[in-house]
Parts: C-alpha cells; sequence; structure tokens
C-alpha cells in the first residue's frame, strides 16, 4: 500500500479513537474500562471505593453548587452527587469509550451532567468555571504545570482545587500486578508526585494551600488529599 494511504488510514483510526486535543500516545487510550475497573475494585488495590467516599466527603464539606471531575473514568463516584446541593458537574476523561460509558450510567440520573471527552493538558480545554474540582490520582499520568493552567482556568476565584496523589511505598509496586495485564502499558507513563511538589507549584500557578491528610488503604497504599483555594476575586 502506498505511504500516502497509509498515513490517511492512520488518520481516520486516531479521530475514531479519541477526542480533540488530547496527547495522542495516552497509554490510557489502550485500557478497556472492563479492566480498568476490574483492577480498582480487587481487594489488592481496593481504590475505586476510596475515591468516591473521598469525593462525598468533599461535596458535603464544601458544598458546592458546581464540581469538576478530571480523569472520571467510566464515572466511579458520580452517583455520590445525587440528592446533593450540586447542581451542575462537568466530568472529564482522555477516553471517549470511558466517556460514552459515563454517559449511559450517568447521564439520566444526574440532571446537567456535562461530559467531555479532552486532554486535562490542553489549553482548549475550557467550560464555565466550577466552585469545586476534584483532580483524583489523575496528575500521576500528566504535565503538573499544565494540568494546574487548565484547573485555573475552570476554577471560580475562592474555589477549592482537591488533588489525591498516591504516595511512595517502599514494599509495592506504583501499579499493583494483577490479572488485567493491558494495565502493564501505564507504567511507562506514570510518575509518583511528590505532595510539597505539588503544593510548590500550585502556589506559583495561584493557588493556596489550605490542608492535607493522609489516606491509608488496607492494602497499605497510601494516599494524600491536598486541598487548594484560588486565589483571586
Ligand atoms: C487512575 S484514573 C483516576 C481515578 C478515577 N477517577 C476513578 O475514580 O477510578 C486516571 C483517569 O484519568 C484519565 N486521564 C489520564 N490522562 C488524562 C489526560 N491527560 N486528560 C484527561 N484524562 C486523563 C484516564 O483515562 C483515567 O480515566
Amino acid at each position: 500500500m502506498h505511504d500516502h494511504v497509509l498515513i490517511i488510514l492512520a488518520q481516520m483510526h486516531r479521530k475514531t479513537s479519541s477526542c480533540s486535543g488530547e496527547t495522542p500516545s495516552s497509554p490510557w487510550l489502550t485500557i478497556p474500562l472492563d479492566d480498568y475497573e476490574a483492577h480498582m475494585a480487587l481487594p489488592a488495590v481496593g481504590q475505586a471505593q476510596m475515591l468516591a467516599e473521598q469525593l462525598a466527603i468533599l461535596i458535603e464539606r464544601h458544598a458546592p453548587a458546581s464540581v469538576a471531575v478530571m480523569g472520571c473514568a467510566g464515572g466511579n463516584g458520580l452517583e455520590r452527587f445525587e440528592s446533593t446541593c450540586v447542581r451542575r458537574v462537568v466530568a472529564v476523561d482522555i477516553n471517549p469509550k470511558y466517556i460514552a460509558v459515563s454517559k449511559i450510567r450517568y447521564a439520566n440520573r444526574l440532571a446537567n451532567l456535562d461530559l467531555r471527552c479532552a486532554d486535562i493538558e490542553s489549553p482548549g480545554l475550557q467550560f464555565e468555571p466550577v466552585e469545586l474540582i476534584y483532580a483524583a490520582l489523575i496528575l500521576e499520568y500528566t504535565n503538573t504545570v499544565a494540568t494546574l493552567a487548565t484547573l485555573k482556568r475552570n476554577l471560580r476565584p475562592g474555589g477549592t482545587l482537591a488533588a489525591i496523589l498516591q504516595l511512595a511505598h517502599p514494599q509495592q509496586h506504583a501499579i499493583t500486578p494483577s490479572d488485567y495485564r493491558t494495565l502493564k502499558a501505564l507504567s511507562s507513563a506514570f510518575k509518583l508526585v511528590v505532595p510539597a511538589d505539588l503544593s510548590a507549584q500550585a502556589s506559583a500557578a495561584g493557588f493556596e494551600f489550605v490542608d492535607s491528610s493522609a489516606i491509608d488503604l488496607p492494602s497499605g497504599k497510601r494516599f494524600q488529599l491536598q486541598t487548594f483555594k484560588l486565589l483571586g476575586q
């Protein structure tokens, strides 16, 4: 086959398998949602429930009218918005298949659910700014400076950024080995983000550190929840 035909086919494939503004090489585009969710629900991982629980606590504590969930995957935790004061939810993910499943699961359950397939690093990601942004276990896969710029652009001044970071563990793999081998593709993209580094970069971007707490799972994995306030009027 001629080279130009191959190029056109490759472009067509990219358009059908991804969304605008993404990092084309994101390994997340190769992970079936079933594999990801089954992995996260394993007792040895046990992170899905923790992430949903932390979102519920944040909703209760901050009583925001609008929230953005960055890296929403298949919508884990979105049910926690039901019967709350939250009137508008924006949920963003780079994987169009995850967004499609989130739509099937939640479009009828949540009024004003704005699902976006987008790269969180993209300057083109823009929506009406929200009062709370939840960025849980996504900074490990993205450029922090570019991500903070997007978070700042889409958060109201005085609004809260809540980030959950995975902490280093001397005896455990960053990505717990499991039967879901497709997740191995994430290893090359994963990097631990040190909470102090995130604080420093957030401060440089115009956020004020508010508080921080450790989250320990029975599996032994440790996480840090950090909240920041966006300075401004
Ligand atoms: C570890 S998961 C986050 C946890 C997820 N919210 C949950 O509760 O299971 C990371 C998510 O971020 C998404 N993601 C990774 N890089 C991204 C990017 N650059 N822009 C938007 N989403 C991204 C992935 O597709 C994945 O769904």
